[in-house]
C-alpha cells in the first residue's frame, strides 16, 4: 500500500534458468552462488521493510574478473541484475523489484594498500565502512564519510549512493575524497579509473558517473579514497534552541566563531528527541532539567585541545548571552561523546520501531526549511508524528512521518504536496539518499527535461539493454524498450 506507482516488469529481460546456475557455478563456486530462501528472503527486503523483490538468485564475486565475467554473461543473456552492497539504502535501490539477479560485493572486502604520508586508502568495494575506520584508527587517520549505517553499509554502496553524513560539513562530499575507482560495465568492460593522484585534469573526470549513480551504470568495485589525519582534540557539544530560528542563527555564528575546527552541525526537533528516548534503550536525555523544541550536536576536531576548548567554550558562552542557546552540555569522555551520537544516529532506527515510515530527504534553502515541517504538521494533524532531523551544516532536512502503518490516504496528502514545496524553493527531492525506486519517477522534480534525457543517453551508451539496475533513478518513460 507504500507505494503508489509500482513498476512493471520489463518483457525483455530473461528468466533465470539452471543453464545460468551451471555457468555461475563454473565461475563463483558453489559459495558464491546463494539459492537458499532465507538468504534470499534477507537479500530481497530493504533496510525500511517497505520494498521487497522475489529474486530467486543472489551471486557473491570475490574478483573484478568474476564481475566482469558475470555482467558479461547477464548481459548476453538479457538478465537484470542489482548491485548490492550492505542493503541498508532507504530509497528502494538496493533491491530486487521483480527477479533480478542481485550481485552482492560482501566478499571483495580486501584493504589494497594505504599510504601513511598521502593518507590515501586503496580497497575494494565490498568493505564495510565501520571497519575501514577501525583500520585508519589504528594508522592515525580517519575516514572523511560517517553515518548511523557504517556497521553495515560498504564503501562501494556509499560511494555509488555519494553518501553524505555526519562529516560533510567538513570533509565534504565524496565528489571530492574519492580520487578514483574501478567500475565494471553492463558488458563486462573494467574500467580502470583507480587513481591516487590529487590532481589530474586529463580528459573528462568519468569517475564521478559513478558516484551517486546508484549502481545504474556499472558496478564500483575499487575505491581509492583520501583519508584525513586523526586529529588529537574532538569535542562534542549537545545543546538545546528554543526555537528553528536560534538554530540558523547558531549555524551562521558556528561557521564564523569556530571557523576550522567545526566538523559536524547535527539538528533534531523534540518530535525526533522524545522518539529516540521513547523507543531506544540505554539513552538518557543529556539535558534533562527541562524540554526543548530543538536540539543541536556540534563537533569541533583539531590538533590543540587547549585551543579548542577556549574556542568552543568562548562560543556557548556568547550563544548563552545572546539567546541563542538555552541549554547545553559538553561530552566529559569518550562514552558520553558516543552516548550523544547514538541519539542522533538512532533517530532512524527509533523510526522503525515507532511503525511505518514516510521519509523525505530534502536540500533545502535553511531558512525555509522547517516552514516545510510546520506546514506539513498542520496537514497532517493528530494522523501522524511529523519528525524532522538532519545534517542542517548541509542544508539537508530529512522530514520523516511516522504512522502506525503505511496508508494510502496519509499518503496523498503528503505526496505529491512535500515535492511540489521542495521544487518551488528550488530544492532538491533527493540530498543524499538517492532516488533509488522510491523517486525514479519524482526526478522532474529537482532535474529539467533536458538534463534527464543527456542522463537517459548515457544509461543507453553504458547499459544498452538496461539491465543495471532497472526501474531506479531514472523515469521508465525515458529509457527506450530493448530494440528501440
Ligand atoms: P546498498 O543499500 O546495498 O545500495 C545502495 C545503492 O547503491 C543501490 O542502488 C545499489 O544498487 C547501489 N550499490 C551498492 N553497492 C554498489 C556497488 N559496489 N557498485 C554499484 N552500485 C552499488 N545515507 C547518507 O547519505 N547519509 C547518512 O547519514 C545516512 N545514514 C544512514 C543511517 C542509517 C541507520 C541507514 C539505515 C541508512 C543511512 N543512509 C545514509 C543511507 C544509505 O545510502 C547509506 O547507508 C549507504 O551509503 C548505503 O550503502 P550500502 O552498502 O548499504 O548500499
Ligand atoms: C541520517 O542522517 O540519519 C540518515 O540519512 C538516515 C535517515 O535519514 O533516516
Ligand atoms: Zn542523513
Amino acid at each position: 500500500a507504500s507505494m503508489a506507482s509500482t513498476p512493471v516488469r520489463n518483457k525483455s529481460f530473461s528468466t533465470v534458468n539452471s543453464d545460468d546456475i551451471i555457468y555461475f557455478k563454473k565461475i563463483l563456486g558453489e559459495k558464491g552462488v546463494v539459492e537458499e530462501e532465507e538468504k534470499l528472503d534477507d537479500a530481497n527486503t530493504d533496510w525500511l521493510r517497505k520494498y521487497k523483490g522475489s529474486s530467486k538468485l543472489m551471486l557473491q564475486p570475490r574478483s573484478t574478473q568474476e564481475v566482469s565475467q558475470i555482467l558479461h554473461y547477464c548481459n548476453s543473456r538479457c538478465l537484470a541484475v542489482v548491485p548490492q552492497g550492505g542493503n541498508t539504502g532507504l530509497v528502494g535501490g538496493s533491491i530486487p523489484v521483480f527477479d533480478e539477479v542481485i550481485i552482492n560485493l560482501r566478499s571483495m572486502n580486501n584493504i589494497l594498500s594505504f599510504d601513511k604520508v598521502s593518507g590515501i586508502l586503496v580497497c575494494e568495494a565490498g568493505c564495510i565502512l565501520e571497519n575501514l575506520i577501525s583500520f585508519l584508527d589504528n594508522e592515525g587517520f580517519i575516514m572523511p564519510l560517517d553515518l548511523g549505517a557504517k556497521g553495515s553499509c560498504q564503501i562501494g554502496g556509499n560511494v555509488s549512493t555519494n553518501a553524505g553524513g555526519l562529516r560533510l560539513i567538513r570533509y565534504g562530499s565524496l565528489h571530492g575524497s574519492v580520487l578514483g575507482l574501478e567500475a565494471v560495465l553492463a558488458n563486462g568492460t573494467v574500467l580502470d579509473m583507480l587513481g591516487t593522484l590529487r590532481k589530474d585534469n586529463t580528459g573528462y573526470d568519468l569517475k564521478h558517473l559513478f558516484i551517486g549513480s546508484e549502481g545504474s551504470l556499472g558496478i564500483v568495485t575499487k575505491v581509492s579514497i583520501l583519508t584525513p589525519p586523526k586529529l588529537s582534540s574532538v569535542n562534542l557539544a549537545f545543546l538545546a534552541c528554543k526555537d528553528y530560528t536560534s538554530c540558523q542563527k547558531l549555524l551562521s555564528a558556528a561557521k564564523t566563531k569556530l571557523g576550522e575546527i567545526l566538523s559536524a552541525f547535527e539538528f533534531l526537533d523534540i518530535n525526533a528527541m522524545d522518539l529516540v528516548l521513547k523507543h531506544l534503550d540505554g539513552l538518557r536525555d543529556p539535558l534533562p532539567s527541562s524540554k526543548h523544541n530543538f536540539y543541536i550536536l556540534i563537533e569541533t576536531t583539531g590538533s590543540t585541545e587547549s585551543h579548542d576548548k577556549e574556542k568552543l567554550e568562548a562560543f556557548l558562552l556568547q550563544s548563552i548571552e545572546s539567546g541563542l542557546l538555552t541549554d547545553g552540555v559538553l561530552a566529559q569522555d569518550i562514552n558520553q561523546a558516543s552516548a550523544f551520537w547514538r541519539i542522533r544516529e538512532g533517530i532512524p532506527e527509533a523510526l522503525m520501531k515507532a511503525g511505518a515510515v514516510y521519509k523525505y530527504d530534502l536540500s533545502l534553502p535553511p531558512e525555509k526549511m522547517y516552514d516545510l515541517v510546520e506546514e506539513m504538521r498542520g496537514c497532517l494533524g493528530a494522523e501522524a508524528n511529523v519528525v524532522a532531523y538532519g545534517h542542517l551544516g548541509d542544508g539537508n532536512l530529512h522530514l520523516n512521518i511516522s504512522t502506525r502503518q503505511y496508508d494510502d490516504s496519509i499518503l496523498t496528502k503528503i505526496e505529491p504536496f512535500v515535492y511540489e514545496w521542495t521544487s518551488k524553493h528550488r530544492g532538491s527531492i533527493s540530498a543524499e539518499h538517492g532516488l533509488g525506486l522510491m523517486k525514479a519517477n519524482k526526478i522532474h522534480y529537482s532535474k529539467s527535461l533536458e538534463t534527464v534525457q543527456l542522463m537517459a543517453d548515457i544509461k543507453k551508451l553504458l547499459d544498452p539493454n538496461g539491465i543495471l539496475n532497472p526501474y531506479k533513478v531514472l523515469p521508465t518513460s525515458v529509457l527506450p524498450q530493448r530494440g528501440e
